[in-house]
């Protein structure tokens, strides 16, 4: 396994580039299931997650060309091309799916396309239980037989059929999942309390590229009119929204002037608020924003509110944790998506940060000088909250486990390096 090495103190200067969301990727790798065409996805990012979704895909037969032939290669924008017509299993197994919940996004266009899934429950993961039992009801009311043995779902569909379908809880695969189900079902599927995440609303766009009849993406109705079979497309992953915000946040914490590029500002807009409101002053572009802090000026203590998109996303609290230790005062983190996502206050508390919880809400008292320290990693967000405590403390930090990083974030310690950070990846 690696770990990274950082020693702190360093103002970051320069431009990164973002690259292509993970959570975009992953169901446009999916919704390949839905047509026997190619599917073509540019502006792919080089992710563990990918690849493992990628050895899903081939592993139920299906062809991919263009992604892993170029594994080396550091420079290049990653393209994809998936055929499914040889697709010889509906299966997702267990050691597949352990590692990436997000497998589970081939159930609803198997269960649309074939009529059959089956697909290992995905079990829990370190920030909660996860359950997926929304998606399996909205492919139950569009008329799945949905049955349940050996920690395996099994999904069996002579025809779908569209229903109204209203969400307990907002989700973002879920509402990916029965969007991609119904492009195929019988009738026009209406979703209510449906997810409105830019990258729900970049597959929505994929869905229709391809042939589908989707109406109200980005709003919590979505209307998808059934079509008898989908075409092939080329398209275009959306920039990652949370790795910008993640380099937002240490260009912040850091100091100094960095430009993060290929980024799309209207879908941070919660979290540039917030920057504001700490202080911190930002310029943009429509595809690019600069962070400039004197490394000593006063930062703000701002209190946030995790909640589903547009408000503040649960993927950035972690983060932003970590620049709430330099506030001038305290502020009061809330998350309200997962039940056990704040696992990274031990590891700063670790470090010297002065942060107490109450229940799932954290308290954070700045400012707080931070030590490095050797620290592990649990989830990844929480380890990019970690590197960043490791950018602004004290003397060394050793963050181990990194893999989970590697899940997300493409060549960090590149990238964290090309803006002035001291950060190697070593073999633990
Ligand atoms: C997606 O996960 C993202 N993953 C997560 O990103 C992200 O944190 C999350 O949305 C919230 O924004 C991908 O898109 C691949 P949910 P998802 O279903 O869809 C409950 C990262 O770091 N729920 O929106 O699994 C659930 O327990 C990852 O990139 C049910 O109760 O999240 C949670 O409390 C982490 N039953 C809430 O809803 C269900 O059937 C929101 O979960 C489904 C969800």
């Amino acid at each position: 396994m690696d770990k990274f090495i950082i020693e702190g103190g360093n103002s970051l200067y320069g431009s990164v580039r973002i690259s292509g969301a993970k959570n975009a990727a992953l169901p446009a790798m999916a919704a390949a299931i839905l047509t026997s065409d190619d599917v073509h996805l540019s502006g792919m990012p080089d992710l563990a997650d990918v690849t493992t979704m990628v050895d899903l895909l081939e592993k139920m037969g299906i062809r991919t060309e263009g992604y892993k032939e170029n594994a080396q290669d550091t420079d290049l924008q990653r393209s994809i091309t998936i055929n499914t017509s040889g697709i010889n299993t509906y299966d997702a197994p267990y050691e597949l799916v352990k590692t990436m919940r997000a497998s589970v996004l081939v159930l609803g266009p198997l269960a649309a396309r074939y009529g059959s899934a089956r697909v290992s429950l995905p079990g829990g993961c370190a920030i909660g239980s996860r359950p997926i039992d929304l998606h399996l009801k909205g492919l139950a009311a569009l008329g799945a037989n949905v049955s349940i043995d050996h920690g395996y779902i099994n999904i069996k569909a002579k025809k779908l059929k569209a229903a109204k379908i209203v969400f307990d809880t907002t989700t973002v695969t879920g509402t990916e999942n029965i969007m991609m189900a119904a492009t195929l079902a019988e009738g026009t599927t209406v979703v209510e309390n449906a997810a409105k995440e830019p990258e729900v609303t970049s597959l929505a766009e994929q869905l229709v590229r391809m042939g589908a009849r989707i109406k109200g993406a980005g709003t919590d109705i979505l209307v998808i009119e059934g079509v008898h079979k989908l075409q092939g497309c080329s398209f275009d992953i959306i920039p990652d929204r949370i790795e910008a915000g993640t380099y937002i946040i240490a260009a912040a914490a850091s100091g100094g002037e960095v430009e993060i590029t290929n980024c799309n500002p209207r879908h941070l807009d919660a979290l540039l608020f917030k920057i504001k409101e700490a202080g911190i002053s930002y310029t943009e572009t429509d595809s690019s924003i600069t962070v400039k802090r004197e490394k000593q000026s006063r930062i703000r203590s701002v209190s946030i509110k995790t909640m589903p998109y547009p408000n503040f996303p649960t993927d950035l609290q972690a983060q932003f944790m970590t620049l709430m230790t330099q506030g001038d005062n305290t502020s009061v983190i809330t998350e309200t998506i997962f039940e056990n996502r704040l696992m990274h206050v031990g590891e700063l508390r670790r470090m010297g940060a002065d942060i107490r919880v109450e229940g799932n809400i954290a308290i954070v008292k700045g400012k707080t000088g931070l030590m490095g320290a050797p620290i592990m990693a649990t989830d990844l967000r929480a380890s990019a909250s970690l590197v960043i405590a490791g950018l602004i403390a004290d003397g060394r930090t050793e963050v181990s486990r990194i893999y989970h990083l590697d899940r997300g974030y493409e060549i960090m310690e590149k990238k964290l390096s090309s803006i002035g950070a001291r950060v190697k990846r070593v073999k633990e």
